[in-house]
């Protein structure tokens, strides 16, 4: 008897398309014989991690930790974070980077039957974790291209009206990743009060720390106002830890105690656990980091309006852009250049090129690349 695997899958299993990743330097080196490639596609840190995170790396190894099972409740990290975000240790969950939080919170709260809001051009994880446990996910109109000052962002009006007595989760991504828009703190404290406190609002903060917006909201010091909020942020990006995977939520100790519940035993390994923990400890490292990505973030701003470009407003550290025509042939193009950044069709912008912002140099040699792919594929 043949037997089709996918229909005995989960129904929500069976329509999920797998994450695309970024294509890997090694991958496109061996395939178009080129070197020294720049890889701009997936809003990783070019600065690399701080140097006090190279050095507890190289002694972790060396003390053979590598043996034994971590901390399987990363007591250093969790401490070391509480503190900074004036925190207890039983509000903090770690993560084999965020992903496994959103995920945990899929697992916690969501099951068939159950449904789960976000917005268009949301960060492509979300539907993964909400089917993947067989619950509904509701995806709200973002806001217009043509909105004056949050194009492509989340509508926090639509979001809501998609709410039912089913709904258990929203996830909101500020800023978000690929458009890099993101709410301010009135709007999304105004949007949190106004939803019933039987539901969980996640607001994932990847990109929190290159974030220098004023009106960028301090979402941990509403927790004690929200006991249905969870913040998740990362050490993917800003602390340039991608490859270590690990992430964390900040929330209540009782919905922390339900997320431990589901967490793998010894989710975060030890290399990730003490590199994250050296991470927090450079502060003139993060601060560097912000730094060159404001000035990359003028840059590709200046840029594109140079060259007629229309581009998403990011906060992040990537920009994404508007090439008007299908995407992919200048990405194509710009491989042949040794540069790698990231269509992006699988989140309904088959236009767009999502480039990571990066150094000086790097932006600008880029920027070659774009330009000569744009003379292959002129704008009309
Ligand atoms: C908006 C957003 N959230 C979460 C993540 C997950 O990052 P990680 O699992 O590496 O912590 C990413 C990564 O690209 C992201 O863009």
């Amino acid at each position: 008897m043949t037997i089709h695997y996918k229909s005995l899958a989960v129904r929500g299993v069976q329509r999920l398309q797998p994450y695309l990743p970024g294509k890997p330097i090694e991958e496109l080196e061996r395939e178009l014989g080129v070197s020294n490639t720049l890889k701009l596609a997936s809003n990783e840190n070019p600065m690399g991690p701080s140097p006090l995170v190279m050095d507890v790396l190289s002694a972790a190894v060396a003390k053979e930790k590598i043996a034994l099972y971590p901390d399987g409740n990363g007591f250093i990290l969790k401490q070391t974070l509480a503190e900074m975000l004036k925190v207890s240790l039983q509000q903090i969950t770690l993560g084999n980077g965020s992903n496994d939080v959103l995920d945990m919170i899929a697992r916690a709260f969501l099951c068939e039957g159950r449904e789960a809001i976000y917005s268009r051009y949301a960060f492509a994880v979300y539907p993964i974790s909400i089917q993947s446990v067989n619950a509904t996910a509701k995806v709200a109109d973002a806001l217009p291209v043509d909105h004056d000052t949050n194009p492509y962002g989340h509508d926090l009006v639509a979001m809501k009206a998609l709410i039912t007595d089913k709904t258990r989760v929203i996830f909101i991504a500020n800023p978000n990743n690929p458009t890099g828009t993101w709410l301010k703190s009135a709007e999304l404290h105004e949007f949190i009060s106004s939803v019933p406190n039987d539901i969980i609002v996640v607001v994932d903060e990847a990109y929190f720390e290159y974030v220098e917006e004023d009106e960028y909201p301090d979402t941990v010091q509403w927790l004690n106002d929200f006991p249905n909020l969870i913040v998740t942020r990362t050490f993917s990006k800003i602390y340039a830890l991608a490859g270590l995977r690990v992430g964390y939520a900040i929330c209540s100790e009782e919905i922390a105690d339900l997320l431990n519940r589901v967490r793998h035993p010894f989710n975060v390994n030890s290399l990730a656990i003490e590199a994250a923990t050296a991470a927090l400890s450079d502060r003139e490292h993060l601060e560097k980091c912000v730094e060159i990505n404001t000035k990359g973030i003028k840059f590709w701003r200046a840029a594109c309006q140079y060259r007629g470009l229309d581009y998403i407003p990011s906060v992040g550290n990537f920009v994404t852009i508007d090439v008007e025509q299908n995407a992919v042939p200048l990405y194509e193009a710009m491989l042949k250049e040794a540069v790698i950044v990231r269509p992006i069709p699988n989140y309904g912008l088959p236009n767009h090129l999502r480039i990571t912002i990066s150094t000086a140099e790097e932006n600008q040699r880029c920027l070659d690349a774009l330009d000569i792919a744009l003379k292959q594929f002129p704008i009309d």
